[in-house]
Formats: C-alpha cells, sequence, structure tokens
C-alpha cells in the first residue's frame, strides 16, 4: 500500500526519545554465552545495547520519550487527538501501553491504541497518523516507537541475545502546507513468513504455564538468516516505491534512516540505492537491533547534535523491516 500527496500535508514537528541507562557489552556476553566481540561486531556491528531496569515498563520509557516530543513540540498533551504506540513489548496485553501512556500525559482527548508491527511498528503509525491529518481527519498525533526487548530475549541462546536492545522514541506530527512535510509513505506484509520471527507464548495460542515457560515459549524465536534474505529486498523495495509515488528517485534522497538491525543489511540497502556512506544514519554500533523504536531513537540523536545535519528542505528516507513479515518506509521534506 503506497500513498502520495492528498489534501493537505503532515510533518514530524518534533522528536523526543530515551534510553535506558544501563549498558550490556560485548564483553559482557562474552561471560554469559559462547560468543566474541569479533563475532557480533563483524556479523552485526553492535558494540553495545541498553537493558532497562526491572521496574521499568514500555509505558514508562515512552512516557519519558513523549514528554521530550511535547515540549520540543510546544504542543500540550491536551491538544493530542491521537496516540499510537507501536510496540511488540506492551506493559500488558491490555489495556493498551496507549492507553497507559495516555494517562500519564493527561493527553485526555485522544484516542490511544497500539499496534503490533514488530520492527516496522513506527513507520505503520506515522502512515496511519498521516492519513489521519492530510484527510483532515485530525490535527495532532503523536506516534511512539517503544521495545523492551530485554523481556522477552532469552540470554542463554546466543544467536538472538547479543542483537537486541531497550528504548523508546517519539514523534509529534501535525498539519502542514501539501508541499511540505511527509511525501509519501508505503507500508507491506506477507503473513507467510510469520514462522522467522515470533512470540510463542502468552497470546491466546499458547497462554503462559508453568510447562510452556518451562519450554522458553516466554522468549521469542528468530531464524535470523531466514530473514536477512527478505531484509534487505523488502525494504530496497519500500525505498522505491515510496520515492516513485513522490515522483523522486535515490538520487534525490539526502539522508536515509534505517532500522537497526544489522550493519550488513543497512550496507546491502545503501549499495542498492546507490547512495553513499555519509548519507545513512548508524546507531546500531550503541543501541543494538531496538526494533520499531529504532528509527525514531536515530532520528531524535541527531537532531540533538550540536551542528544542524539535517537541514531545512532535506530529503529523509525513514526504511524499516520486521517480523510479521513487515516492511515500509517513509519520505519526508525537512
Ligand atoms: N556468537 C558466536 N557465534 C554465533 C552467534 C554468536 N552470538 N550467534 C550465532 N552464531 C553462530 C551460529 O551458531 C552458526 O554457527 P554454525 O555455522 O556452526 O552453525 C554461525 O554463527 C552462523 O550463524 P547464522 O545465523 O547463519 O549467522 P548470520 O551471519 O546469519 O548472522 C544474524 C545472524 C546476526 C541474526 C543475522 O542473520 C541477522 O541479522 N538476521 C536478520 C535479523 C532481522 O532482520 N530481524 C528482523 C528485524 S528484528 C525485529 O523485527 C524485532
Amino acid at each position: 500500500m503506497s500513498s502520495g500527496r492528498q489534501l493537505r500535508g503532515t510533518k514530524i514537528k518534533s522528536v523526543g526519545y530515551h534510553i535506558p541507562e544501563k549498558i550490556l557489552t560485548n564483553e559482557d556476553f562474552e561471560k554469559i554465552v559462547d560468543t566474541s566481540d569479533e563475532w557480533i561486531v563483524e556479523r552485526t556491528g553492535i558494540r553495545e545495547r541498553h537493558i532497562a531496569r526491572d521496574d521499568e515498563a514500555a509505558s514508562d520509557i515512552s512516557y519519558e520519550a513523549s514528554v521530550k516530543a511535547l515540549k520540543k513540540a510546544g504542543v500540550k498533551a491536551e491538544e493530542l487527538d491521537q496516540i499510537i504506540v507501536g510496540t511488540a513489548t506492551s506493559d500488558m496485553i491490555f489495556p493498551s501501553t496507549a492507553c497507559l501512556l495516555q494517562d500519564r500525559l493527561g493527553a485526555k482527548n485522544a484516542a490511544a491504541y497500539d499496534l503490533t508491527a514488530a520492527c516496522s511498528g513506527f513507520i505503520f503509525g506515522v502512515t496511519i497518523a498521516d492519513a489521519f491529518i492530510s484527510s483532515g481527519k485530525a490535527d495532532k498525533i503523536l506516534v511512539v516507537g517503544v521495545e523492551i526487548l530485554s523481556r522477552i530475549t532469552d540470554y542463554t541462546d546466543r544467536s538472538t541475545c547479543v542483537l537486541f536492545g531497550d528504548g523508546a522514541g517519539a514523534v509529534v506530527l501535525e498539519s502542514c502546507p501539501p508541499e511540505e512535510g511527509i511525501l509519501s509513505t508505503f507500508i507491506k506484509t506477507d503473513g507467510r513468513y510469520s514462522d522467522l520471527l515470533y512470540l510463542p507464548g502468552g497470546g491466546s495460542r499458547s497462554p503462559l504455564t508453568a510447562e510452556s515457560i518451562e519450554e522458553g515459549e516466554q522468549y521469542l524465536k528468530m531464524k535470523g538468516s531466514e530473514l536477512f534474505k527478505y531484509a534487505v529486498k523488502a525494504m530496497s523495495q519500500a525505498a522505491k516505491e515510496t520515492l516513485s509515488s513522490a515522483g523522486l528517485s535515490s538520487e534525490d534522497v539526502d539522508f536515509l534512516i534505517p532500522h537497526q538491525a544489522n550493519i550488513r543489511i543497512i550496507e546491502g540497502v545503501r549499495r542498492m540505492l546507490k547512495l553513499k556512506k555519509e548519507q545513512v544514519v548508524i546507531n546500531i554500533d550503541r543501541m543494538g537491533n531496538t526494533s520499531t523504536a529504532s528509527i525514531p531513537i536515530a532520528l531524535g540523536e541527531l537532531e540533538e547534535q550540536d551542528e544542524e545535519v539535517i537541514k531545512k528542505g532535506d530529503i529523509v528516507l525513514l526504511v524499516a523491516f520486521g517480523g510479521g513479515l513487515t516492511w515500509g518506509a517513509v519520505l519526508f521534506r525537512k
């Protein structure tokens, strides 16, 4: 599904993010599983990742990110029409993390809901928010990408535990003239490959019991090398569809902010799009894979740098790929 511009535009007014303080380094993993800093850096690009405290849930770190985004935007929580939270690690199955966040923020006029699209959740959320805002059905929407993957990670499985980190990113979206802001969006799903990345336990198929916990069903399962094959192709497709909907090509792109799952996937997408290394935003070395939070965190970090990196008028491409399979992209003009 792709969309070009309609009645009015949607812009990302501000970004906020929150990263838990605790850091797990590759050296820490060398002590708990059979791995090495060399393998992890070479195969993934990851050197360290942040892990939430035991008392921190998705709504807590979403709150920190959201308060920063609202403050930067100069928008009061009561002005929000919607809160959309992309997450696969919500505080509980229901009520949604968005409901808990709405209460904490005092966003009493906002309809609030979660969406699950794994690592693509933030892109799906921005796409939905853009549809509401550009059609005039909403004026201000908060979109959050948050994950506490450490809660569903098996720290005895070396093939997954070294990959993931925790974090939250939030953006405030609001209306703007149609030629500004988001130029096009694209989202896509292929449910035939849902078994490549999934969390078996805790849902209606397999509620958690002493036996299922013994089997490790509370932990995510991933067929990493099979996912890898789809990732570069899907992300490149999303990028090209989004560019073509906006009547642009990859030559027009100033910055690519890809989902941070693996440095080799990012490099593959960069090569497919023929972009220079300095055009691609990378923080996987410090964050690991924070799933749906990775793109807004990267965007937020860029905005915080002393020197303005993304300048007014620059074309920025956000591209994600994740479990489901799900993938998508958002193209915007700063
Ligand atoms: N340390 C040392 N060796 C390891 C480790 C580790 N941490 N993990 C796996 N290995 C070993 C394997 O056991 C295997 O050994 P063998 O050849 O003796 O059997 C060997 O390394 C190669 O394993 P592969 O899984 O083939 O390694 P690969 O190069 O594919 O890298 C990785 C694995 C990093 C998971 C990669 O496949 C990947 O990034 N996949 C995509 C992940 C992705 O995009 N996920 C979707 C988004 S995430 C989301 O939605 C939450």
